[in-house]
């Protein structure tokens, strides 16, 4: 007996469905991409420095950033042009900036401002 063609439609329509979260997908590419920049990939990378609960980061250098709180500008500012005995990031992309931006301001419950 021929399978019903109604299963292979459904399927169909189970995979648009997830397209259709293509947004929120991209968002947690960006986080993604943020946080790995942040306890890896950044030289040098931003945990050796900072604490950050979502990251597991304990570094002692810079401020706790669960506590001050930043927000996307600002975590901007730090990654353009340094501060104090914080390093510019001279190195990172727009994009690599927006997703460290992102990531911060969100882990620590900022409001992100982009
Ligand atoms: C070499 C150590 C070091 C590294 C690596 C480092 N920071 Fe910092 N960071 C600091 C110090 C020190 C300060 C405090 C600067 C001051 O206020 O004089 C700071 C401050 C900050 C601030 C607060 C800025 C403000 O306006 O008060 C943010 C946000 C920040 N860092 C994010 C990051 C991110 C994201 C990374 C990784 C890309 C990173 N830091 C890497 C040492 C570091």
């Amino acid at each position: 007996m021929p399978r019903p063609p109604l299963l292979a439609a459904s399927l169909l329509l189970v995979s648009a469905g997830a397209f259709g979260a293509n947004a929120d997908a991209v968002d947690a590419a960006e986080l993604a991409l943020g946080k790995r920049l942040f306890t890896q990939s950044a030289v040098p990378a931003c945990a050796l420095c900072h604490t950050l609960r979502d990251a597991g980061s304990e570094g002692a250098v810079g401020p706790v950033l669960d506590e001050i709180k930043p927000d996307a500008d600002r975590v901007t500012k730090a990654l353009r042009n340094g501060l104090g005995n914080m390093p510019a990031f001279k190195t990172l992309s727009e994009a690599e900036i927006k997703a460290l931006a992102r990531y911060v301001s969100t882990a620590t419950g900022a409001a992100a401002s982009n």
